[in-house]
């Protein structure tokens, strides 16, 4: 089974070398991370497993590397400047601050799920009508309106009642007339042109409920650019003028580094449309609220590609036309994962609904991931996005596609990104599918699917009755430590955080009910857990839980072998016999130069094994004395910890034929 929570793959990454806080030294900086040793080998792995598939093995992709700190007019042009923002609220009372869909994203669901009913609805409006008259519509429409949006229209219609000047907007929702499939789309329309007013108004009266204190007063929402801005060369933070000129911004998409490039690709490397460029690099966003470990940061990695294609009016019989090359890539990119290791039950195609796509998309399908605790999250988007970019970056553009792609005439740009198609004997801007997905984020899905806790032979029976046996007690001491603490008025004083003991004691009596699969969750609960600390029974109970773990479980991180930060680990049977230590040494060092490969002489062999089953290293050779007989090593596989003896003569086939990198 994978990872039951993000805090399983946290502590892991810890206590490994995958992932550190960054700053730690100062108290660390909102979300910024630091991969390790372990962590920047799985990086680099994803990366290049993407740009092994997307780059080598096509013949219509191309790879560039861009600067990530970009001119200011890129991103006014782009719509970043005015639009890649997220509306921010403060609670009065705790002073946290949060994003305010995601206190008040109950408003959001009912939104979506309203507004597409009525589309969908819209539709269907022709047959309908001659099939079975409007009543039908109607009946319909009201259904979707109490099962899909109840809440929100009733919470709406409280405010509306209490008749605050702001909600004044509300009242023209009474008058629209329920029995008109027409007033279905007006208020669907409604809805969407007034949703800032609505969310205004639900935090004004105070009907989102604050996360951190369950207060209910709340500043107004206000727009946050999500760009970090700098500057370049010298400038006075005081002279606005010199301010705004000299303004960049940290690239919060590669994409665009990506569309200033590509007339240079496509001329320097006499491309015919279509064509990709793919981009692997990093990507900025002053996320209002960052979290779940590496899910959402502020500095993270992008793998981008935008592939070029014809515009619908030039594409001939037997071509794929936008939408067909959506599909593809669609497609190409959910294999992808799948072959990387993730489950299908755990990976899913979502369609973003229309009002949640980005401005410049026409159609966006993002791959989600099952994660442990937070469920379905994007771990890649794949984007039709029309001719919006390249237009909005080109000079002299005609009126009509101006207004078709609501851009304004772009009097800065120098270039117009136009191509001349030889087939079509046509000049156009070509369109582009994006499917752009997060490098840090894959990260943490592929470390989530690949983390298992397993038992490796069955643990004595009388030893698991025995834990079992004892667990009432650790909880029934730690009941009345938690109850002394509530006691204690003046926190500073408390010996224990009755929180966290409580938290403790559910987490506990659980994993307990699930012995003795869940003897490593018991241990780290024990070893780790901040309601643990300074209790007299954990300490008695935690030195017998560990000596179990070690001798019949293991965590293990199933990662695909490409994925895998070391490749192979070498150990002699023995450090004290040159002979042994020798021809490990030879080994590992046959292997450096192709994959990372690791000696390691530091521990007995069982508990060398545990150590590498729980980075992902999918393959051990040991050298023991037979090797020095009959030149053979015992080679162990990470999943199936199946052992073979393998000619030393053989181990070069064996491997290459496995290890891709
Ligand atoms: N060029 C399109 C674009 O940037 P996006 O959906 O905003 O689209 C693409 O981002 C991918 O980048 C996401 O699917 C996600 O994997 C990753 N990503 C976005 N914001 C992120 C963040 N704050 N932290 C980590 N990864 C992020």
């Amino acid at each position: 089974m994978p990872a039951r929570s993000i805090e399983q793959v946290r502590n892991l990454s810890k206590r490994r070398g995958f992932v550190f806080p960054g700053s730690a030294a100062y108290g660390g900086l909102g979300s910024f991370w630091d991969y390790g040793p372990l962590g920047a080998e799985l990086l680099n792995n994803i990366k290049r497993a993407w740009w092994r598939d997307v780059v080598y093995r096509r013949d219509d992709v191309d790879g560039i590397d861009a600067a990530i700190l970009m001119s200011r007019k890129v991103w006014q042009h782009s719509g970043h400047e005015a639009t890649f923002s997220d509306p921010m609220v403060d609670c009065r009372n705790c002073r946290s601050r949060f994003r305010a869909d995601h206190v008040a994203s109950e408003l959001d669901v009912a939104r979506h799920a309203y507004v597409s009913s009525v589309e969908e609805m819209l539709h269907e409006v022709p047959n309908a009508i001659e099939l079975e008259g409007r009543r039908l519509l109607t009946n319909r429409l009201l259904t979707a309106i109490q099962t899909n949006s109840i809440d929100a229209l009733a919470r709406i219609e409280r405010a509306r009642q209490r008749g605050d000047g702001f909600i004044s907007v509300f009242g023209q929702l009474a008058a629209l007339d329920p029995d008109v499939l027409e007033s279905g789309r007006r208020y669907a329309e409604f809805i969407q042109d007034h949703f800032e007013v609505f969310r205004q108004a639900y935090f004004q009266l105070g009907l989102a409920v604050c996360p951190n204190c369950a207060a209910r007063d709340w500043t107004l929402p206000r727009n946050f650019n999500l760009m970090f801005k700098t500057h370049v060369g010298p400038v006075e933070a005081t002279d606005a003028e010199a301010e705004l000129s000299a303004r960049a911004y940290l690239r919060p998409e590669t994409a665009q580094g990506i569309f200033m490039n590509f007339a240079h690709v496509q001329r320097s490397l006499a491309r015919k449309v279509p064509f990709g460029i793919a981009q692997v690099g990093k990507a900025f966003r002053n996320e209002i609220t960052p979290g779940n470990f590496i899910f959402r940061t502020r500095e993270f990695e992008q793998m981008e590609i935008e592939f070029f294609i014809k515009p619908p009016q030039f594409v001939r019989e037997g071509e794929k036309n936008d939408a067909q090359w959506h599909d593809e890539w669609i497609n190409q990119r959910y294999e992808w994962w799948l072959g990387l290791g993730v489950d299908s039950a755990r990976l899913r195609q979502r369609e973003q609904a229309a009002d949640e796509l980005a401005h410049y998309s026409k159609r966006t399908v993002d791959l989600e991931y099952l994660f442990p605790e937070f469920g379905w999250g994007e771990v890649e988007g794949i984007a039709n996005r029309t001719d919006y970019d390249l237009t909005a970056h080109s000079r002299d553009i005609p009126a009509e596609d101006l207004a078709r792609l609501k851009l304004e005439p772009n009097t800065d740009s120098v270039e117009k990104f136009d191509y001349f198609d030889p087939d079509a004997k046509a000049r156009y801007i070509p369109w582009v599918i994006e499917p752009s997905a997060g490098a840090t984020r894959a990260m943490l899905a592929f470390l989530c699917e690949a983390y298992h806790e397993e038992l490796t032979k069955d643990p004595p029976q009388p030893e698991i009755e025995a834990i079992k046996a004892e667990i009432p007690a650790v909880v029934k001491n730690a009941q009345k430590k938690q109850k002394d603490a509530e006691k204690e008025t003046d926190p500073a004083q408390r010996k224990h955080d009755p929180a966290a003991i409580e938290a403790f004691c559910t987490a506990l009596e659980e994993a307990a009910s699930r012995l003795p699969q869940s003897l490593l969750e018991i241990d780290a609960l024990l070893t780790e857990h901040p309601g643990a600390h300074n209790l007299e029974p954990v300490k008695k109970l935690q030195p017998k839980v560990n000596k179990l773990a070690e001798d019949c479980a293991r965590v293990v991180l199933k990662l695909h072998p490409s994925l895998a930060p070391i490749k192979l680990a070498v150990f002699p049977l023995k450090k004290n016999k040159p002979e042994l230590v020798d021809i490990a040494r030879r080994i590992a060092q046959t292997y450096q130069p192709h994959f990372r490969t690791v000696y390691d002489d530091s521990a007995g062999i069982g508990r060398l094994y545990r150590r590498q089953d729980e980075i992902g290293t999918p393959w051990c050779v040991t050298v023991d004395f037979q090797t020095l007989e009959d030149n053979t090593v015992t080679v162990r596989e990470r999943d199936s910890m199946q052992q073979q003896r393998i000619n030393l003569e053989a181990l070069r086939d064996y491997f290459f034929t496995r290890i891709h990198v």
